[in-house]
C-alpha cells in the first residue's frame, strides 16, 4: 500500500533528514528510483509533474504501474505517489480519485486569498481520503511546470496564513531555488528560511534541488526541509548514459541494451541523493 507524506516526513524532520522526491519520466525512472531506495532501505517519493501525466498515460495508468512494480519487486519500503505542481484543483481531485497518496496544489501564481481558498478545497477533499497535500508560496525560478518565471521569495506572513488557514501537510516556500540548471552558485535565502522554519511546524519542501551544493542542502534540512525535489539531475544522467551507449555501441539497436547505462546512472544519482539527504558519507 502507498504511504502519504505524513507517514514519512515528520519522522525525517525530527531526525534532521529529508526524504527524496524524484520525478518520473517513464518506467525506467520508476524501477531505478525504487531499486535505489530499497538499496538504502529508505522511504521514497515518486512524483509526476502535472504536465507529464498525460504523456505517461494518465493518473490511473501511472498508479497501477507503480503498484504493479512494487508488487513485482516485493518492495517493502514506504513509497509515496505524489502529484507535483497540480495546476488546478480538478487535476488534484483526479489524482486522488486514481489512487495517488499525495498531491501538490500549486496556487502560487494566484493572489494569496485565492491560493488559500483553492488549497483549502484540495485539503478537504484529500484528507477525507487519507491523502496528503503540499502547497506553494512564492515562485521557484525557471520553468515551473510550463510556467516560466523569475524568482519571487515567499513572504513569512503569507506562509503562516497559508498553513494556518488550509491545514496543509507540507509547504514549499520558494526562497531562491530554480527548476532546471543553475546559472552559477544557487543563492538560497537562508535568513528568510530560518524565520519561516521558526514560525511553521509542518515540514518544508525544497523545489529545484538539482545542482544545489551539499552544504546548502544540509543547511536547508537543518532549517526544516524534509522533502527535497529532484528532476533535472535524473534526466541529465539518463541523457549522458544514452549518449555514451550510442557512442560505444554504434551498431546496437536494442533499447534494453542502449538504456542500460541510463538506468545505472539514474540509480546512482538517486542513491547518492538519498545518502546526501540523510547526511551519510
Ligand atoms: P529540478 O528539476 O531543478 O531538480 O527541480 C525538481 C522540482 O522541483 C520538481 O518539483
Amino acid at each position: 500500500m502507498l504511504k502519504n507524506l505524513n507517514d514519512i516526513l515528520p519522522e525525517a524532520k525530527s531526525r534532521k533528514e529529508a526524504v527524496g522526491h524524484f520525478n518520473i519520466n517513464g518506467q525506467l525512472w520508476i524501477e531505478n528510483i525504487l531499486k535505489a531506495a530499497v538499496s538504502e532501505n529508505s522511504p521514497v517519493i515518486l512524483a509526476t509533474s502535472d504536465r507529464m501525466v498525460d504523456y505517461l498515460g494518465g493518473f490511473k495508468t501511472i498508479q497501477k504501474l507503480v503498484l504493479s512494480l512494487i508488487d513485482y519487486y516485493n518492495i517493502e519500503i514506504p513509497v509515496v505517489l505524489h502529484l507535483d505542481h497540480g495546476q488546478t484543483i480538478e487535476r488534484c481531485f483526479e489524482a486522488i480519485d486514481a489512487g495517488y497518496s499525495s498531491v501538490m496544489f500549486d496556487g502560487s501564481h494566484e493572489v494569496l486569498e485565492k491560493n488559500i481558498e483553492l488549497t483549502r478545497k484540495v485539503v478537504d477533499y484529500a484528507h477525507n481520503k487519507n491523502v496528503s497535500v503540499e502547497a506553494e508560496i512564492g515562485t521557484v525560478g525557471g520553468n515551473e511546470d510550463g510556467v516560466i518565471g523569475g524568482i519571487n521569495y515567499a513572504d513569512l506572513n503569507e506562509c503562516i496564513r497559508l498553513v494556518d488557514e488550509t491545514g496543509i501537510d507540507a509547504l514549499a516556500a520558494a526562497l531562491g531555488s530554480v527548476h532546471g540548471p543553475y546559472q552559477g552558485e544557487p543563492k538560497l535565502g537562508f535568513a528568510e528560511m530560518r524565520a519561516i522554519s521558526e514560525a511553521i511546524s509542518i515540514p518544508l519542501v525544497l523545489h529545484g534541488a538539482s545542482g544545489i551544493p551539499t552544504h546548502q542542502i544540509r543547511k536547508a534540512i537543518e532549517l526544516g526541509h524534509a522533502k527535497i525535489n529532484v528532476n533535472t539531475e535524473l534526466n541529465l544522467a539518463w541523457k549522458a548514459g544514452l549518449i555514451d551507449s550510442l557512442r560505444n555501441y554504434p551498431t546496437v539497436y536494442e533499447p534494453k541494451i542502449l538504456q542500460e547505462l541510463s538506468a545505472k546512472n539514474i540509480y546512482s544519482v538517486v542513491k547518492e541523493k538519498i545518502r546526501e539527504f540523510k547526511n551519510l558519507e
